[in-house]
């Protein structure tokens, strides 16, 4: 029995293979299963065998059927193309229940990148320092006196004496120079904290760029150029720059950046306040104690600094009037800037 059972099996996978459409398919299915098919022949005779070789011959006669039905199935299924249906069918072509929310950047981030991406083009590096930074970097190498109404407690945010959460990412450019040797050209932007009670313009938190060249021979002509080029390139126009005469302990000079109001191209607004100009960094040449705190020779080397606001340059730029929303995290405004460059 076994051998014939052995025997029909081979026969049939082979015409299963062999069978070129869905017709020859079909007769061999009948030659196999059908009424008068030789696998139903078979189980037929069960009937003249008794006890053991009744039961082994069963089962083997229907495990040959539920194979031969199936390889009769994928094969039918081979031609007609279709995939086999199973119990986990998935029907990937429909749509789904709602459509996934889309994030977006965020404006500030925008700006930074933008911002960046003008710096790498003059072929500045970036770096980053530590928010939570030691009085020593954030004031005393950067040449503030200790009495310097800055370091106030109503100004910075101190964990104790000696650590506090940067008021500016000024400390940078000490970091930066105690590891490298000049011709440097860095840039790093950054998250700075200050003591301030917040309002439309001024926030506890806020985003800073800071800029530094050292190298031998650098004037304040390279500064005003790098300045220029940057705001030529970032608000697209023909936009003067003018600098104004100012104070901090870290360069000397000492300059603020104003550039032609761009609400109004410099005839006077409520934007800059009737003046057609607006502040958009303070920046001078790296006082010598800066260099001296970062260990650099005596007279080797001239520099330049810069540090502005990127909050109010995102404000410039998108028209934004509150500088509170860049950081309420609330999606009505965040929304706006979907697919925002
Ligand atoms: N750190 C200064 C500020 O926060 C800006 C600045 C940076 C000025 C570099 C000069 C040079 O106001």
């Amino acid at each position: 029995m076994q051998e014939m059972i052995d025997r029909l099996r081979s026969e049939a996978l082979a015409a299963i293979h062999a069978a070129d459409g869905e017709p020859a398919l079909e007769a061999v299915r009948v030659a196999v299963l059908g009424r008068k098919g030789s696998l139903t022949g078979l189980l037929r005779g069960l009937k003249d065998l008794e006890g053991d070789a009744k039961r082994d011959a069963g089962a083997a006669l229907n495990a040959l059927k539920d194979e031969l039905t199936a390889a009769l199935d994928a094969r039918l299924l081979a031609f007609s193309g279709a995939r086999p249906v199973t119990a986990h069918a998935y029907d990937l072509t429909l749509p789904g229940r709602a459509p996934a929310p889309l994030g977006s950047r965020h404006p500030l981030l925008t700006v930074l990148e933008g911002i960046c991406d003008i710096f790498y083009g003059m072929g500045f590096s970036r770096d980053d320092g530590p928010e939570v930074e030691l009085d020593y970097y954030n004031f005393t190498a950067l040449n503030f006196p200790d009495d310097h109404p800055a370091r106030d407690i109503q100004d910075t945010f101190y964990f104790n004496e000696k650590v506090l959460l940067r008021t500016q990412t000024s400390p940078v450019q000490v970091r930066m120079m105690e590891q490298r040797e000049p011709p440097l050209a860095c840039i790093f932007p950054g998250r700075v904290y200050r003591n301030e009670n917040a309002d439309a313009s001024h926030s506890s938190e806020f985003f800073q760029i800071e800029g530094l060249v050292v190298d031998r021979a650098v004037s304040m002509a390279d500064l005003k150029d790098t300045v220029d080029t940057f705001v030529r390139n970032f608000f697209g126009a023909e936009a003067p720059t003018r600098f104004r005469p100012h104070y901090f302990p870290f360069t000397e000079p000492s300059v603020e950046v104003d550039m032609q109001c761009v609400a109004c191209g410099g005839s006077g607004c409520g934007v800059c306040k009737q003046t057609g100009w607006l502040e958009i960094m303070g920046a001078g040449m790296v006082h010598p104690n800066v260099f001296r705190a970062a260990g650099y020779p005596d007279d080797r080397y001239t520099g330049f600094a810069f540090g502005m606001g990127i909050d109010r340059i995102a404000m410039l730029k998108y028209g934004i009037s509150d500088i509170r929303l860049l950081y309420e995290n609330d999606l009505r405004f965040l929304n706006q800037f979907r697919g925002v460059q």
